[in-house]
């Protein structure tokens, strides 16, 4: 996955971090080619939670701020992408999935969808509050 200004949304401090996601889900694609999956996986999956939560309470601070109308939703998605990256690792440590391209797929659509869908519609509200 390449950080692209398709994938921006107009605020600098959140693209930062949005790149930092991007790069431990590729973290996880090569350790995936090289064959380290499975020593690998489970505290680079940890990391993502760990690193997308911390995201999400920047995030949702941010929209707070700027009294953005959609908080309340937003934080929902927030909370069930969440449960669903913890789903995977539980599964993962129990041993019943591998890291595959299935989980991949899907780690790289969670982010774009998100980031050009729900994240890109609080731009205009926290520009205009002075947030860039
Ligand atoms: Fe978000
Ligand atoms: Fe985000």
């Amino acid at each position: 996955m390449v950080w692209s200004d398709k994938l921006s949304v107009g605020i600098r401090s959140i693209d930062a971090q949005h790149g930092i996601l991007i790069d431990t889900v590729n973290e996880l694609h090569d350790a995936m080619l090289k064959g380290q999956a499975n020593s690998l996986t489970e505290p680079l999956l940890r990391n993502l939670v760990a690193y997308t939560r911390d995201h999400f309470s920047a995030e949702e601070a941010l929209m707070a701020q700027a009294n953005y109308p959609e908080l309340a939703e937003h934080r929902a998605k927030h909370r069930d992408l969440t449960q669903k990256v913890e789903s995977y690792i539980e599964r993962f440590a129990r041993g019943d999935i591998r890291l595959s391209v299935h989980l991949l797929n899907f780690l790289r659509d969670w982010l774009t969808n998100h980031f050009q869908r729900e994240d890109r519609a609080y731009s205009t509200c926290m520009n205009a509050s002075g947030i860039r």
